[in-house]
């Protein structure tokens, strides 16, 4: 009790000197990770040298790696075949969905993973982007923005083709949370990741989540195989699930996300999900940027989220086994 009494009137005093410089709250950045566009266009990805992964049999070039249109399928043998709007989406403006939520629909970071989630909640939140009720607390963000452009072109047709796709496909266990209170040296990709500083190095991990790929050079090829590692603060697991069994003020997650919160009827599934993404909705939540009827039954259990709540609810969802 006075422990959180003292901590409570340290981070009163801190938010009341910055308030005055800064007016507007702006959204963590290790969650909405954007580095500033390089000078000149970006140089055209090689399209003669094969590459290989482990395990797979194909090869893609990078070129064939980072074709929007005809997305690079590593290992077809291990999920149904993709319909045409995942695998190669519509020219010119529909992305084809399984670029950059990936085959198996495991997604990454700064995406979202599809897989396993319900149907009817899958068109329903790209419904929300096309008709402009989510959008996002970040709008500078490349992948947001790609995604929020997508959603404005395709029809409803192929977003029903794409949920029936995605929501039948296991999400499986590819996130692994490590409390720590030294990380990896942080560097700020050109694709919205977080990844290891090219210099090497440690830094201090504080109040934040620094979710950055096991392996950079196989997510860069498009790797569905291979998941990322979640740095979070010492504790924060434990604390996490505290603030989840009792609601964070309001109701127990479980009480609609299902028992092992893994998603029931409509509500999407939370266990195992990327904490970064988790953020992200429940900030966004919280500010008003994703609204839409369904979004109202979140708003008690985001009414009083702090930064610090927000940062070990993630870190236990993410820890939990889809
Ligand atoms: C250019 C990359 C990209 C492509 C291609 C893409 N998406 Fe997304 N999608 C995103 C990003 C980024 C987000 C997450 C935004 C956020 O965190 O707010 C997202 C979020 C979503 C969500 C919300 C998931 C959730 O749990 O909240 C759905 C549903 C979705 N996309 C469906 C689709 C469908 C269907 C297609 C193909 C028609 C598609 N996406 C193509 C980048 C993409
Ligand atoms: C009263 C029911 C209810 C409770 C309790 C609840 N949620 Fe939700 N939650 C929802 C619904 C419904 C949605 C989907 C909203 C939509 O369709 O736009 C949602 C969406 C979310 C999302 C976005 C998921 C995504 O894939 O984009 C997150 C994260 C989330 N909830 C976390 C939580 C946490 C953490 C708690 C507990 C502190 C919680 N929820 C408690 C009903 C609830």
């Amino acid at each position: 009790m006075r422990k959180a009494f003292i901590l409570l009137g340290f981070s009163a005093l801190l938010v009341g000197g910055a308030a005055l410089t800064q007016a507007a709250e702006t959204p963590p950045i290790w969650a909405y990770p954007v580095v500033p566009a390089p000078p000149g266009p970006a140089a055209k990805p090689d399209d003669t040298v094969k590459k290989s992964l482990p395990g797979s049999k194909v090869h893609f070039t990078d070129a064939g790696v980072n074709d929007r249109f005809n997305v690079p399928d590593w290992f077809a043998n291990e999920h149904a075949p993709m319909p045409n709007v995942v695998a190669h989406g519509r020219k010119p403006d529909v992305f084809a969905c399984g670029y950059c939520h990936l085959p198996n629909g495991q997604g990454r970071p700064e995406n979202a993973s599809l897989a396993g989630q319900p149907a009817a909640y899958i068109i329903e939140q790209v419904m929300e982007m096309k008709e402009g009720r989510r959008k996002t607390s970040q709008p500078t963000m490349g992948s947001i923005k790609a995604m929020d452009a997508i959603a404005k072109a395709v029809s409803p047709e192929e977003v029903k083709i794409a949920a029936a796709y995605f929501s039948k496909l296991k999400y499986k266990k590819w996130i692994r949370v490590v409390e720590a209170d030294k990380v990896p040296k942080i560097e700020i990709s050109s694709h919205n990741m977080l990844v290891k500083a090219k210099g090497g190095g440690t830094e201090k991990l504080g109040m934040r989540i620094a979710e950055m790929p096991e392996n950079l050079d196989r997510v860069e090829l498009r790797d569905p195989s291979l998941g990322f590692v979640a740095y979070a603060p010492k504790g924060a697991i434990a604390k996490g699930k505290k603030l989840v069994d009792s609601g964070n003020g309001a109701f127990p997650c479980a009480s609609c996300h299902g028992a092992d919160l893994r998603g029931t009827g409509d509500v999407p599934g939370l266990a195992g999900r990327s904490p970064s993404g988790i953020v992200r909705q429940l900030y966004d939540i919280q500010h008003g940027t994703r609204t839409g009827a369904a979004v109202d039954l979140m708003k008690p259990e985001v009414a009083a989220m702090t930064d610090e709540n927000r940062v070990y609810i993630a870190a236990y969802l993410a820890s939990l086994k889809p």
